[in-house]
């Protein structure tokens, strides 16, 4: 049974949706990711040129593997957030090596590449391999809560779950990759985030938030609360070859089972009495910024060290992570840490 959502989405998709954006034609894997990286913080008309000019230098997957580090960046100049070129050279080489220069085809092997996160991965799926893909961007996040008067700020993680949920229920099987160019189309002319174009979107019959004729107030924002405050001190422990130490958390609790760099309870002040009793010499610990992290209860908020410690015995199972080599289960919180301060040419420390 066709979806209520999908059905007039594609029927207006073949008539009002772009068909001529250049990854679209021929739309490969390869150009559909460097078109997904390029677009994640960049709009669509910036991005045109600086695609046409890296598919030209880069044609292939293994041109841009095998091309220095500093040519992609000079491709990449101007579009600002270099670590996405980092990370798109790191996976390139990934990809050419372990996968033979072709992307792999299940989901959890395309996430587990540096700089594809869910989205991007079911945009290479839906896009680039014909296959069922879900995406959940920016704008289909604006499409979504506002078709169903998500009644949650929708950066919470409930609202997240939800929004994931509705991703996939809408998406069809066998259109996957119209559906997903058509949403973001959706997304990007009519239902735009202040001036939206209700009276010509193929979805105000059923869209909840133009029912109650208060578009503009979704997606939510988070009401600000006062929350508990946790302080924790994040312990970035890197070795003598510039990897990093991740832990197993517990199975219970918070972020179970996930990877997760040691933390202390200790105040700032105590960190390194803490570090002694640890048998961890405190001698190279430096500050490395700090981040917070909302849960339903509580606010978190880590203070990260870094800290060198060649002879370090782990206590608890876990491993030693060098960049660009596939991710284990992250926290979200620690994995966009990481996917954002850390590229080869600027290590943690
Ligand atoms: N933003 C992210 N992916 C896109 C695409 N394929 N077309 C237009 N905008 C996008």
């Amino acid at each position: 049974m066709a979806d209520a959502l999908a059905a007039p989405l594609l029927r207006w998709f073949a008539e009002h949706g772009r068909h001529d954006l250049p990854w679209q034609t021929p739309a490969t894997p390869y150009r559909v990711w460097v078109s997904e990286i390029m677009l994640q913080q960049t709009q669509v008309s910036t991005v045109i040129p600086y695609f046409e000019r890296f598919m030209a230098a880069f044609p292939t997957l293994a041109d841009l593997a095998m091309a220095p580090l500093d040519a992609v960046l000079s491709h990449w100049a101007g579009l600002g957030y270099y670590a996405r070129a980092h990370r798109l050279h790191a996976c390139a080489d990934i990809v050419l090596r372990q996968y033979g220069g072709e992307f792999p085809a299940t989901l959890a092997k395309l996430i587990a590449l540096p700089g594809i996160g869910r989205s991007t991965a079911g945009a290479i799926r839906a896009l680039g391999q014909g296959a069922d893909g879900v995406i959940l961007d920016g704008n289909v996040r604006r499409v979504l809560a506002r078709y169903h008067a998500l009644p949650l700020d929708a950066r919470s993680s409930p609202a997240e779950k939800l929004l994931w949920g509705w991703a996939h229920e809408h998406t069809p099987h066998d259109r996957a990759g119209a559906y997903a160019q058509a949403i973001m189309d959706l997304g990007a002319t009519l239902c735009k985030p202040y001036q939206p174009e209700c009276p010509r979107c193929p979805l105000k019959e059923d869209c909840q938030a133009y029912r109650r004729a208060d578009v503009t107030a979704y997606p939510r924002k988070r009401i600000r609360q006062e929350r508990a405050i946790r302080q924790r001190q994040a312990l970035l422990i890197h070795d003598a070859q510039g990897r990093i130490w991740l832990q197993r958390r517990p199975n219970r609790g918070l972020w179970a089972g996930l990877f997760s760099w040691p933390e202390c309870e200790a105040a700032e002040q105590d960190l390194r009495a803490w570090l002694e009793h640890h048998a961890l010499a405190p001698a190279t610990l430096e500050k490395a910024g700090s981040l917070q992290h909302d849960f339903t209860h509580y606010r978190l908020h880590l203070q990260l060290w870094t800290l060198a410690a060649p002879t370090f015995v782990a206590e608890k199972p876990g491993i030693w992570y060098a960049y660009g080599a596939e991710k284990p289960a992250l926290p979200a919180p620690v994995e966009r840490y990481l996917e954002e301060s850390w590229s080869p040419t600027c290590p943690l420390w």
